[in-house]
C-alpha cells in the first residue's frame, strides 16, 4: 500500500497537489490521509496514524511549499507520530527500513532554486532526510513540482502524469 500524508491547508483551493492527488488515487492501492481535512482542530490521533504507517509499503509526505518547509500541520503530525520508542530510541523500531517519498509543490521556478541567490534542494531536503534517517526510513530522491503556482492546466496534467508514473515505477521496483 502507498500511504500520502497529504498536507494542504486549503484542499479545496489547491490546482496543483490536487492533480497529483487525483493521479495517485487513480492506481489503485493508495491510501491519502488528508491532515488538514482529519484534523482541522491539529488534535492528531496518533495511534490512527501510526497505524496506517504500519500498514504502508510506501510513505508519501505530500505538501506545497510553504516559507521553504513544510505546513505546520505536517510539522505537529512528525512531532506527534514519530514518537519515541516507536519511530526511533530504544525499541523504536516500527518505520526501520519503509521507503519515503517526499512530493513537494513549489511556487518558485526551477531556476529559483538552483540559481544560488537562495539554497537550493540539497540543503532545503536536509531536515526531512535527517528525520527520515533518524527513523530508519529510506530517503527516496524527492519528487519536485516547481512554479505550481503558474502552471497552465496541460502543464499540471503533464506533472500529475509523471507522479503517477513515478510511484507505478516504485511499485514495479519494490514490490516486484
Ligand atoms: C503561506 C505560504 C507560503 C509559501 N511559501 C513558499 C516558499 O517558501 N517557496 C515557494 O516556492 N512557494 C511558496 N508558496 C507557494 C506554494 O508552494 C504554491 O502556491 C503551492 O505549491 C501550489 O500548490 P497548490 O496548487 O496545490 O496549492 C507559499 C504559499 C503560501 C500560501
Amino acid at each position: 500500500m502507498i500511504l500520502i500524508i497529504y498536507a494542504h491547508p486549503y484542499p479545496q483551493h489547491s490546482r496543483a497537489n490536487k492533480r497529483l492527488l487525483e493521479r495517485a488515487k487513480a492506481l489503485g492501492g493508495v491510501e491519502i490521509r488528508s491532515l488538514y481535512q482529519l484534523y482541522p482542530d491539529f488534535n492528531i490521533d496518533i495511534s490512527a496514524e501510526q497505524d496506517a504507517l504500519l500498514r504502508a509499503d510506501l510513505i508519501v509526505w505530500q505538501h506545497p511549499m510553504q516559507w521553504y518547509s513544510v505546513p505546520p500541520l505536517l510539522k505537529l503530525w512528525i512531532d506527534k507520530v514519530l514518537s519515541h520508542g516507536w519511530a526511533w530510541g530504544h525499541g523504536g523500531t516500527a518505520l526501520r527500513d519503509k521507503p519515503l517519498l517526499w512530493a513537494v509543490t513549489t511556487g518558485g521556478g526551477e531556476e529559483h532554486f538552483t540559481l544560488g541567490s537562495h539554497p537550493g534542494f540539497d540543503v532545503l531536503a536536509q531536515p526531512l532526510q535527517a528525520t527520515a534517517l533518524y527513523c530508519g526510513l529510506r530517503w527516496l530522491p524527492p519528487f519536485v513540482v516547481h512554479s505550481a503556482f503558474v502552471c497552465d492546466d496541460e502543464t499540471l496534467q503533464a506533472q500529475a502524469r509523471r507522479y503517477g508514473q513515478r510511484l507505478a515505477e516504485w511499485r514495479e521496483a519494490d514490490n516486484g
